[in-house]
C-alpha cells in the first residue's frame, strides 16, 4: 500500500541515521521527499540513493531554512528530525559554555521554531492541511545527566508540539512527536558504544527492557503512521519508541539471565 502519494516531505537531517530511513521508507509509500542536511556530500549520496532532492541547510540559520521550504514548494509533511547531541561540549549545566549552550538551543530547538514557522505558512496557503513530526527523546521523558543543554532543547520541543497541536489544528495541520531511544545511528554509536565510559552489556541488561538497540527502520515506521492519514486524529500527541527504557524503574529486580 503506498500512503504517501501526491504528498511532499521534507526531512530535516536526512542525510544519515535515523532521518534517512524516514525519508527512505517516505520514498517508497509514494510521497515526493525533500532532504535538508548540513552535510551536502552525505545529503546528495542519500538523496540519490532513494530519488529524493537535496537542498543544503543549516537548520540553524533563518535564510537556509526558508530557501529550503521555498525548494520543496508545496509541503504536506515536515520531519523536524535534524539534531546534535554535542559529545564533548554539552554536558552538566556548571560545565557547558555559553557558546556551546546557544549552539545546541539553535541547532535542536531554533530549528523546529524556523521550519515548522515557514512550513506552517506553505501549509497554510496551500489549503491541504499538513503533518509536522517533531523529535524528542528520552531526555525529555527522564533526566539524564551530562546533556543538560540537549535535555533543554527536547523537553522544548515534545512541550512546543502541543502548542502547534492547538493553534493550527483548525487548518488540518496536525503536530506530532516521536521521543526515541537507544537507536543505533551514528549519533548513538559516538554517544554510547564509542565512548570508552559507556558499559554496554550494563546498558542492555539493566537499562533496555528489549535488551536490545533500536533500528532506524523502527522508528521510521512511526513516522510513516504520523505522515500518512492512518494517524489523521493524532494531534499533540508524543510517542515514545524507545524499547520501555523510560518507563523502567529497576530491572535489577529482574531475572537477568532468563
Ligand atoms: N539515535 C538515538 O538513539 C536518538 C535518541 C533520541 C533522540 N534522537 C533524535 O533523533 C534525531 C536523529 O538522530 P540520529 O541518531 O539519526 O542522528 P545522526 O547524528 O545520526 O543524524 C543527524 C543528521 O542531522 C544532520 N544535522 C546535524 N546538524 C545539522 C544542522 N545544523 N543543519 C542540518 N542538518 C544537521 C546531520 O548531518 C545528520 O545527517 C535527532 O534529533 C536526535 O536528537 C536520536
Amino acid at each position: 500500500m503506498k500512503r504517501l502519494i501526491g504528498k511532499t516531505a521534507l526531512v530535516t537531517g536526512g542525510a544519515q541515521g535515523i532521518g534517512f530511513e524516514g525519508a527512505k521508507l517516505f520514498a517508497a509509500e509514494g510521497a515526493r521527499v525533500v532532504i535538508a542536511d548540513i552535510n551536502a556530500e552525505r545529503g546528495k549520496a542519500a538523496s540519490s540513493e532513494i530519488g529524493a532532492e537535496f537542498v543544503r541547510c543549516d537548520v540553524s540559520n533563518a535564510a537556509d531554512v526558508e530557501a529550503a521550504v521555498k525548494a520543496a514548494g508545496t509541503v504536506d509533511v515536515l520531519y523536524n528530525n535534524a539534531g546534535i547531541f554535542w559529545v564533548g561540549h554539552d554536558g552538566r549545566i556548571t560545565d557547558v559554555s555559553e557558546a556551546d549552550w546557544d549552539r545546541v538551543i539553535a541547532v535542536n530547538l531554533k530549528s523546529v521554531y524556523l521550519f515548522s514557522k515557514f512550513a506552517i505558512l506553505a501549509m497554510m496557503a496551500s489549503g491541504r492541511g499538513g503533518s509536522i513530526i517533531n523529535t524528542g527523546s528520552s531526555a525529555a521523558q527522564i533526566g539524564i545527566p551530562d546533556c543538560d543543554a540537549y535535555t533543554a532543547t527536547k523537553g522544548a520541543i515534545v512541550q512546543l508540539t502541543k502548542s502547534l497541536a492547538v493553534e493550527y489544528g483548525r487548518y488540518g495541520i496536525r503536530t506530532n512527536c516521536i521521543s526515541p531511544a537507544a537507536i543505533m545511528t551514528p549519533m548513538m554509536r559516538q554517544s554510547n558504544p564509542e565512548n570508552s565510559t559507556f558499559d554496554e552489556e550494563r546498558f542492555l541488561k539493566l537499562r533496555t527492557p528489549l535488551r536490545r538497540y533500536g533500528t532506524p527502520e523502527e522508528i521510521a515506521k512511526v513516522a510513516l503512521f504520523l505522515a500518512s492519514d492512518e494517524s489523521s486524529y493524532l494531534n499533540g500527541a508524543t510517542i515514545v519508541a524507545d524499547g520501555g527504557i523510560t518507563v523502567n524503574g529497576d530491572l535489577s529486580k529482574i531475572d537477568t539471565d532468563a
